[in-house]
């Protein structure tokens, strides 16, 4: 399987809620790349356009001006038809809330969309997701029957389980306790480096932000910064320079 170099882009990117007096702009001009292969973090204080600009590259939520890309498809040159297919077959999302149907168990929650979108999961890779989240022993558990750190576990994997070629992840350890958290980083992470997935993370935690390749800093919805190999300590002392 051939892969762009560049998994998402957003050119020119803005984003305008409201009208008039009352209007906010989310995103102000926002070029970022992300690359194939790569774990990139997205942080910035609250407001600054950091869950609107993932809405947007994900094609949840449409531009007011610019462009985002998946791949080299432009997102503003789909109709409703082909862009409910591009988030079904090629783009991964994880949500704060795991949003797991509760009358499934793990294993049916992991291959529900394929099942939905009428596709064979492929047992070996779905196998390989499942001994890197470490839950085989839980998959004919329900939700209720889970922890929240192997709920948001399952939430990931069910992302991962049809191969897309970009994962977004807002906030995904937002709701966890801080070893349920490192536990689903450490997959996240081990997803990038042995899995060759493809995850751009929003995260206001320096420690949850530590775990990826790259870091990419927003403020009033532009780019003002990022970090190559960050460190939770380098993550902080970068974000009092910022505000300095
Ligand atoms: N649906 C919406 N309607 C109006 N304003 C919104 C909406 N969503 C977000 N905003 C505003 O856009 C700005 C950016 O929000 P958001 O992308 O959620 O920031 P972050 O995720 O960084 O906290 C904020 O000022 C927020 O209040
Ligand atoms: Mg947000």
């Amino acid at each position: 399987m051939t892969r762009t170099e560049v998994a998402a882009r957003a050119a020119g990117a803005v984003k305008i809620y409201g009208e008039g007096d009352a209007h906010v702009r989310a995103l102000n001009g926002i070029d970022v790349e992300f690359a194939s292969q790569q774990f990139t973090a997205i942080m910035g204080p609250s407001g600054s356009g950091k869950s609107t600009l993932l809405h947007c590259l994900a094609g949840l939520d449409s531009l007011t001006d610019g462009r985002v890309y998946i791949g080299d498809t432009d997102l503003g040159s789909l109709n409703d038809d082909q862009l409910t297919r591009l988030r079904r077959d090629q783009v991964g999302f994880v949500f704060q809330a795991y949003n797991l149907v509760p009358t499934l168990n793990a294993i049916e929650n992991i291959t529900l969309p394929m099942a939905i979108a009428g596709r064979k999961p492929d047992q070996e890779w779905v196998d390989r997701i499942i001994d890197t989240i470490g839950i085989r022993d839980r998959l004919h558990h329900r939700p209720t029957e889970l922890s929240g750190g192997e709920q948001q576990r399952v939430a990931a994997a069910r992302a991962l389980a049809s191969r897309p070629d970009i994962i977004f992840a807002d906030e995904p350890s937002g709701n966890l306790d801080s070893s349920s958290g490192a536990e689903l980083l450490g997959f996240m992470s081990e997803a990038v480096r042995q899995l060759g997935q493809t995850i751009v993370m929003v995260t206001h935690d320096p420690a949850a932000a530590g775990y990826a390749d790259r870091v990419v800093f927003l403020a009033d919805g532009v780019v003002v910064g990022e970090m190559l190999e960050p460190t939770r300590e380098r993550i902080l002392d970068y974000i009092k320079l910022l505000e300095a």
